[in-house]
């Protein structure tokens, strides 16, 4: 049985631009997954054709249950979506907001008025509610636009860089709301450019670029596939490099590489620790002076890095224009259009 968000071979194109190339995704009911890529890869653009904002040229969507082609309107009702760039009306205040997105949910006004004062507490809004959004800095219109996604808690939501934007502090709130919400039966698709984000809250991750998944798998799956443990070590004098890059030969399980400015060689390993504290000997025994030794697991970064050939990087949202300018003039959900 399909999950409760189901892709297969999405295809769209804008002119020349293939942007999806046959996307398949299956997002079991009640987890989350992390939609990585470089910018450009599709992410924004898989996000719209899953919540109906974009019409796929080809292919099948599946959400909650309900055909996204077919029942377009059925889906908009099941799904939330806190978009890539702040959704916002700019004049109301915060809570005329949220209050706005409730009663187009059809909630009573009174049920959305409470949910709303919910929200802003939850969000660190309160002190704000009342001021209209335009005053508001980017991390508020962020977490704005994130309650607003929130207002109905919907089975499935979408959210595309959630976090961008946020200082530490607001982020790590919004995951441990993410984390509620999940526990609460909620299904997630996150797209984001912190990979720690994704080793947080994702229970599967699905790599995209040019428009198609190129991996898919745990965190762990992902780091494994990218290559085991490696020994990094710094060595103090530029002049011993040579001679530790022999050592380093000796234990490795391929050849290292070397890094000349910051004196780091690194190289892959079986062993762990035993075979660690042996290179430390073996360089001691070569009057090897070391500043730094350690054994290291690949990241997410590495995954990233290494499937992708970019290293992953967060923009600053204001500046982050990519050609999908509809997100930012949506006022409110539900009242988009199919393009
Ligand atoms: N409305 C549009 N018109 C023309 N081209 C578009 C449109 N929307 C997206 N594209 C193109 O489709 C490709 C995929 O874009 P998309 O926004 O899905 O990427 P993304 O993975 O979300 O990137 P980012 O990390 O920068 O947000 C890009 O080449 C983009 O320029
Ligand atoms: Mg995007």
């Amino acid at each position: 049985m399909p999950g409760a968000i189901y892709a297969e071979g999405l295809v769209k194109t804008f002119g020349d631009v293939r942007a999806l190339d046959g996307v398949d995704l299956d997002v079991p009911e009640g987890t989350v997954l992390g939609l990585l890529g470089p910018n450009g890869a599709g992410k924004t653009t898989t996000v719209r054709c899953l919540t109906t904002l974009l019409r796929p040229d080809s292919g099948k969507a599946v959400v909650a249950g309900i055909d996204v082609l077919k029942h377009p309107d059925a889906v908009r009702r099941s799904v939330g979506l806190s978009g890539q760039f702040a959704a916002v009306d700019e004049y109301l205040t915060g809570r005329e907001n949220l209050q706005m997105v409730g009663q187009l949910y059809q909630m009573r006004a009174k049920a959305a008025k409470v949910r709303a004062g919910e929200l802003l507490e939850q969000f660190n809004l309160a002190e704000a509610a009342d001021r209209p959004a335009k005053t508001y800095s980017g991390g508020m219109r962020r977490r704005l636009d994130l309650a607003a996604a929130l207002v109905v808690s919907p089975p499935v939501m979408f959210m595309d860089e959630p976090t961008t934007g946020l200082d530490p502090r607001n982020r790590q709130h919004l995951w441990d709301v993410i984390k509620q919400l999940v526990s609460g039966g909620t299904t997630l698709l996150l797209t984001t450019q912190y990979l720690e984000e994704a080793d947080n809250l994702a229970h599967d991750i699905a790599v995209v670029d040019h428009g198609r998944v190129i991996a898919r798998g745990t965190s762990d799956e992902l780091k494994a596939r990218t290559g085991g443990e490696r020994v990094e070590v710094v060595v103090h004098e530029r002049e011993h490099i040579r001679d530790a890059v022999e050592v380093l030969t000796g234990f490795g399980k391929g050849d290292p590489t070397v890094e000349e400015h910051t004196r780091k060689l690194t190289v892959p390993v079986t062993g762990g620790a035993k075979l660690l504290a042996e290179v430390i000997r073996e360089l001691d025994v070569r009057g090897i002076e070391i500043d730094d030794i350690g054994l290291r697991r690949p990241t997410l970064d590495d995954v990233f890095l290494s499937l992708t050939g970019h290293v992953a990087e967060a923009r600053d949202e204001e500046n982050g224009a990519n050609g999908t300018p509809a997100d930012t003039k949506a006022r409110g959900r539900g009242k988009e259009t199919t393009e």
